[in-house]
């Protein structure tokens, strides 16, 4: 393996994928060697696009002369395809979430401890700058004591596009709200806040519907405590306008976080006093920054700040919104901790 730069293969190149391909391709630590879908015209058209070579099957591409394999394919299959992956020596980037639930977390990371592989999960909303120069502002104590929060990332995909068939499966995606869009903000807020410890999720379906009719989740609300005692709310809907903000409440300021500025809000002496500082940047960069991240750990022999066990902290916790949903009660993360695996 080369010294200054990683071989990598994709699986998964439309959709997401494709956006993961662009990324790949402009993080100079990396240099994207082939792909595979089982879209066998989206293959060929990412290798003509991209000048990598097709694969004809997972096994093939990881036999493709690469160091790495980045997974961009549906959340149910990632625990199967990072065993694999890790079987034949490669490192692993996985796009979130790390598996389908704790029990799959928990084996990947037995297989992962009987390997030196490098295994990233693709959580890149905390490295927006946005939540980098909240948790600096939060670090420097400028919020004073956290009293509460709140996350809301909604999106109207629901109602547009035709949405892939296994995120109208509850079995394969189940509350698909939370694993599409609603771990962004949880790891984000155990980012920022602390770990999150019991949860009290409803679901409902507000217009989606599968192929034969039936209902299909599009919409969360969850109350969660945090192991500090901090409480917070956080929304995921599939099937409004675009929404992404967290708001971190303090006893001296609250902290409003939008896609490209943060808002520092204080009470002033005549009335509310408000700092808006710039944090902008392509949503874009947030991918880039991942994957260079993903490729210095394997070249220097380091460990990622989203590492499996962050990230299935993060699947824990949507596991126990599961089961908070379908008990009709509030759950305790470590119940789900604790029967998983
Ligand atoms: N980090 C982010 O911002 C972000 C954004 C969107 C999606 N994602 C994640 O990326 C992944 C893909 O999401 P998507 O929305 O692009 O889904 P998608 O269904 O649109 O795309 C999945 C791709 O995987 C391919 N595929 C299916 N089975 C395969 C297999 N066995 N081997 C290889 N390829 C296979 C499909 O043909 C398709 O091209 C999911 O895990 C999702 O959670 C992350």
């Amino acid at each position: 393996m080369s010294t200054d730069n990683v071989k990598v293969g994709i699986a998964g190149v439309k959709n997401h994928g494709r956006t993961m391909v662009r990324a790949i391709r402009e993080c100079d630590l990396l240099t994207l060697v082939s792909c595979f879908d089982v879209d066998t015209d989206a293959v060929r058209q990412t290798s003509e696009e991209f000048g990598c070579a097709p694969a004809d099957s997972f096994e093939d591409l990881l036999a493709a002369g690469i160091d790495a394999v980045v997974l961009v394919t549906p959340n149910h299959l990632h625990g199967k395809q990072i065993r694999k992956a890790l079987a034949v020596g490669k490192h692993v980037f996985v796009e979130k979430p790390l598996a389908s639930d704790v029990a799959e977390g928990k084996e990947i990371i037995d297989s992962l401890d009987r390997t030196k592989a490098v295994l990233q999960v693709g959580h890149n909303t905390r490295k927006r700058k946005v939540f980098r120069k909240a948790r600096e502002i939060i670090d420097r104590g400028a919020l004073g004591r956290i009293v509460s929060c709140h996350a809301h990332f909604s999106y109207d995909a629901g109602l547009r596009a035709a949405v892939p068939s296994w995120k109208l499966d509850p079995h394969l995606c189940p509350l698909m709200p939370l694993p599409q869009l609603g771990i962004h903000f949880v790891d984000v807020l155990q980012y920022l806040v602390s770990t999150i410890d019991e949860v009290c999720c409803f679901a409902r379906s507000a217009v989606m519907k599968d192929e034969a009719g039936s209902d299909v989740v599009d919409s969360t609300v969850s109350v969660m405590r945090f192991d500090n005692g901090v409480t917070g709310t956080l929304h995921a809907h599939y099937v409004v306008p675009p929404t992404f903000e967290v708001t971190v409440f303090g006893t001296r300021a609250n902290l409003v976080c939008r896609e490209d500025s943060l808002a520092v809000i204080s009470t002033g002496d005549f009335g509310l006093e408000e700092e808006i500082i710039p944090a902008g940047e392509s949503p874009h960069a947030s991918f880039i920054s991942e994957l260079r991240e993903f490729a210095e750990c394997i070249l220097h022999d380091g460990r990622p700040e989203v590492d499996a066990a962050t990230a299935l902290r993060n699947v824990a916790v949507v596991e126990a919104m599961k089961k908070s949903v379908e008990g009709g009660r509030t759950v305790k993360v470590d119940e789900v901790w604790s029967t998983g695996g």
